[in-house]
């Protein structure tokens, strides 16, 4: 018999029942479940409407289904529909008809949002962790190869010379603003909307307020529709997953290019890397290209909710059922590729030379010779057009812009000095940079302080 078989004189189809199920993925609620009837329970006794005995008998039962399923000796069945059914029917069993009080001013609407917002505010705290671990590494790495040079490209062409640390230190910006992300995803879904009922709250004296201060929301949705109908935190969750997931792309596609031989900038820890079954000599970056393929379905994810809600009228409708699997999915994901990342990025080893020797190739210091004209009063289109003149008889002689002799650059342009052959060392190029975020010692050191501070501050702190 169903708990809602009253209305119907025949029983569900097999095929539907199967259909409808959502047990075989929403069991993962049962704790957030479980913490939702307990909360209900005791506002229902504090209010007067269950017996202070019916109340501890009910949430003695539910604290020993709890463990019944973290000790895996509970019975799933689609026939039970959901998470939110087999937790009520197990009640029904171990304490009889008293059990069927509990769904007295609730409906699974308001149940499944319920626990559905205590999920994303816990895995957002998470990932939350996770990021600043990943921070955190990034940091250390900047830290220890401070110095280092390498070209920085656009195009994917070398263009100027950068710290290798302030290239890090992008990635860390990326992973800061992600980290945000989920902190105001949290925080929006830091509502309660238990006593929303079905979708248009109840007759019963029920106190919402104190519901959501036993499950520590800071709030309740002050709109019963709104409550139940409303997937807009998950979304968000979705949203900051998809933007997190193409930030760690970018990151491996770089680490994939600089593992090849073209770039050689790096080289992975062979305990993160794996090897051909036919070619004995290979090599491969697998843990970076699966985090780079693993972005497709969280955008999946994040378009497959978008769009079952859009043209959903309110309030609450079955598809909404569709909301479970992607989260879980995303949730997996991201956390599977930031607890990677982070060992994957230590373990790596920089090959400071090679990067060096990019750097100082490649003219990548040609934008300097243009500045040094400019700053002897040549408008810079025309010291433009002078070191693009020089890079082209550079090509021909086979040099390059460092090598060349002070009367060589004079042959272009007289207001070339002495000084020019110190301006262009890609050394000094580097340090020169020093407006404020650019690539000059001094710039990414603070930005390196900064980053510590940033991290210290959040440290152990899921959010507000
Ligand atoms: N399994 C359902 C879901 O995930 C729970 C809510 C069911 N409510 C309903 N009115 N059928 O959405």
């Amino acid at each position: 018999m169903k708990l809602w078989g009253g209305r119907f004189a025949k029983a569900t189809d097999a095929l539907v029942e199967e259909f409808t199920a959502s047990i075989a993925f929403d069991r993962r609620l049962y704790r957030q479940d479980i913490q939702g009837s307990i909360a209900h329970a005791r506002m229902l006794v504090r209010q007067g409407i269950l017996t202070p005995e019916e109340g501890e008998k009910i949430i003695a039962g539910l604290e020993e289904i709890e463990k019944e399923i973290e000790g895996s000796q509970f019975t799933f069945t689609a026939a039970r529909e959901d998470i939110h059914m087999h937790i009520e029917a197990r009640l029904q069993e171990k304490v009889g008809p008293v059990a069927g009080k509990l769904h007295t001013a609730r409906s699974r609407n308001d149940q499944v949002a319920t626990d559905l917002h205590l999920y994303v505010k816990e895995e957002a705290a998470a990932v939350m962790a996770l990021i600043a671990g990943l921070q955190e590494t990034i940091l250390g790495l900047a830290e220890r190869h401070l110095g280092v040079i390498m070209p920085g490209y656009t195009h994917l062409q070398r263009a100027q010379p950068i710290l290798f640390s302030h290239h890090l230190l992008a990635y860390f910006e990326m992973l800061e603003r992600d980290w945000q992300r989920f902190r105001d995803c949290r925080r929006r879904a830091d509502s309660s909307p238990l006593g929303a009922g079905a979708l248009a709250g109840t007759s019963f004296p029920i106190d919402r307020q104190f519901t959501a201060s036993q499950l520590n929301f800071s709030s309740c949705y002050r709109n019963s529709i709104d409550a139940v109908s409303d997937r807009d935190f998950v979304l968000e969750f979705l949203a900051a997953a998809a933007i997190l997931m193409q930030h760690l792309s970018r990151f491996c596609e770089e680490l994939i290019l600089w593992s090849s031989q073209e770039f050689a900038f790096i080289e992975l820890d062979d305990a993160f890397a794996t090897g051909s079954s036919i070619m004995p000599q290979k090599k491969n970056p697998d843990v970076p290209e699966l985090i780079r393929g693993k972005t497709g379905r969280v955008y999946g994810n994040l378009i497959a909710l978008l769009t079952t809600m859009k043209g959903l009228p309110l309030a609450y409708n079955k598809d909404l059922q569709e909301d479970k699997e992607p989260l879980f999915d995303t949730v997996d994901t991201i956390k599977n590729c930031l607890t990677i990342f982070a060992p994957l990025l230590a373990s790596m080893e920089v090959k400071e030379e090679n990067m060096a020797r990019a750097a100082a190739e490649g003219f990548a210091n040609a934008t300097d010779a243009a500045d040094y004209l400019a700053k002897k009063g040549l408008p810079f289109r025309e010291a433009h057009r002078v070191v693009g003149n020089l890079v082209r008889y550079c090509l021909e002689e086979g040099k390059g812009l460092a090598e060349l002799r002070l009367e060589e650059f004079r042959r272009f342009s007289l207001a070339f000095g002495p000084d020019i052959i110190e301006a262009i060392q890609t050394k000094n190029v580097v340090a020169a940079r020093t407006s404020y975020g650019g690539t000059a010692p001094g710039q990414v050191e603070r930005a390196l302080q900064e980053g510590w501070a940033l991290l210290a501050q959040k440290q152990g702190k899921p959010g507000p």
